[in-house]
């Protein structure tokens, strides 16, 4: 049997971006048919919202773009580093979080902006919409449907 590829989307408090990261990812590969080849899963670096379901604004948005929210938030942990082939993060924050955790040049090769798989998008991160209105989880949803399209595109140069 062929290796899956495992991946982790990383945000701050794992009840909004990642979570949506991960719904939008999964329906994309499921949609394509390559659903089998991936192991998918996402984290937060902080535990403040440590075994709760996902924002019900963010659930609602994905909701009514057609995406269902099922995850329960849970920090990231050390091993992770070691544990998955790629770690998609949503901003610089995220991306310095995770680089303080690493141990080796390995596991920093495997962090990436996520917006660096945009296609037809331009941002240099997904913004954090947690305080903010509709608006917001409208935009993170849009960038990151543009993001997983492109993510999934260089993805399969290597299923
Ligand atoms: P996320 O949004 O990182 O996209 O899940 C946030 C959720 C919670 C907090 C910050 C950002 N917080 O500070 O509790």
């Amino acid at each position: 049997m062929q290796k899956k590829i495992s991946i982790l989307f990383v945000c701050l408090g794992n009840i909004c971006r990642s979570p949506m990261a991960e719904g939008i990812f999964n329906t994309i590969i499921a949609r394509e048919g390559v659903d089998h080849r991936f192991e998918v899963d996402s984290a937060g670096l902080l535990n403040f919202h440590q075994d709760e379901m996902a924002d019900s604004r963010m659930r609602l948005h994905a909701h009514n773009r057609g995406y269902e929210l099922v995850t329960r938030s849970r920090q990231i942990l050390k091993n992770d580093l070691n544990r998955f082939d790629w770690i998609l993060v949503m901003d610089e924050q995220n991306y310095e979080g995770l680089h303080r955790m690493t141990t080796d040049p390995s596991q920093f090769a495997k962090i990436h902006r996520i917006t660096d798989f945009c296609v037809n998008k331009k941002a240099a991160h997904v913004p954090d919409p947690y305080y903010g209105g509709d608006q917001g989880f409208e935009d993170v949803i849009d960038l990151l449907e543009d993001a997983c399209e492109g993510l999934l595109t260089e993805l399969k140069k290597v299923l």
